[in-house]
């Protein structure tokens, strides 16, 4: 299987800045066939970043769209605006559901959206500090991944990737504490397990499971190799050219 390195920009560098970073990325890595290299910029980049990408090397993800694909909705941008465009959009982050009040229901809608406009989605789901300190991560894990899922039937399943990214462990939360492989690889597990339930062992296993929070060059590696994940969802250290590049390389060595 090959392995993903996603890169997430949130809200930071202007049009500008990521078409420098850009350009200088695809300078620096050949193409890695079995590492899929993607980014995910703002909304506003995602058009220009397009007329200069090297799609053999890198593909783009948008970081949120709304679930219909037109109408009355002052603000919004539509999966249908942006199929085409990009490979994958990265749906139901943490900072989507607790800043922005995004709940299991319209993430289900954002996933079938993107289906349903030929966009792979990456779900994210992952449990906070205080679920984990109470025991709750197995249920969190469940609802979230179960209510994310709810829209997406037993021949779309291999369209989704599915990310784990335990709060706590984003380098934005207040005392990040990056996670170990062992808590990582017992997610995972029960991540499986829930998708073997609902969809059955083959299929289950050929759903692509990243890992996100507080990935850096230094644990790239041990993470890459905790069992039955697939790639990595990147925030700050993808913002560092240098930092990304080496994560990329990682993947690359550790695919061999
Ligand atoms: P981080 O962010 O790598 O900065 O912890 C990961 C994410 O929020 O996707």
């Amino acid at each position: 299987m090959k392995s993903y390195i996603v890169g997430n920009w949130k809200l930071n560098f202007n049009v500008g800045e990521a078409s420098i970073y850009l350009h200088k990325l695809q300078k620096k890595i050949p193409n890695y066939r079995d590492v899929e290299v993607v980014v995910a910029p703002t909304a506003l980049c995602l058009q220009p970043l397009s007329l200069q990408l090297d799609r053999t090397k890198i593909k783009l993800a948008a970081q949120n769209a709304f679930y219909n694909d037109f109408g009355a909705y002052t603000g919004e941008i539509s999966f249908a605006e942006l199929n085409g465009l990009v490979n994958y959009c990265i749906i139901g982050h943490s900072e989507r559901r607790y800043i922005f009040h995004e709940d299991d229901k319209m993430i289900a809608k954002k996933v079938a959206a993107c289906i349903r406009n030929k966009i792979t989605p990456i779900l994210c789901i992952g449990e906070i500090e205080s679920e984990r300190a109470f025991g709750e991560t197995k249920d969190v894990i469940h609802d979230q991944l179960v209510g994310g899922l709810s829209e997406v039937s037993a021949e779309d399943i291999d369209k989704v990737i599915v990310a784990y990214e335990p709060v706590w462990a984003i380098s934005s939360t207040k005392d990040a504490k990056p996670a170990t492989p062992d808590e990582i690889a017992e997610v995972v597990e029960m991540i499986r397990q829930n998708l073997k339930e609902i969809y059955g062992a083959k299929t289950a296993d050929a759903v692509p499971v990243l890992f996100g929070g507080s990935v850096k060059p230094t644990n790239a590696g041990a993470y890459l190799t905790v069992p039955g994940i697939s790639g990595l969802l990147i925030g700050g250290a993808s913002l560092i050219l240098e930092q990304f590049t080496d994560i990329i390389e990682t993947a690359k060595r550790v695919s061999k």
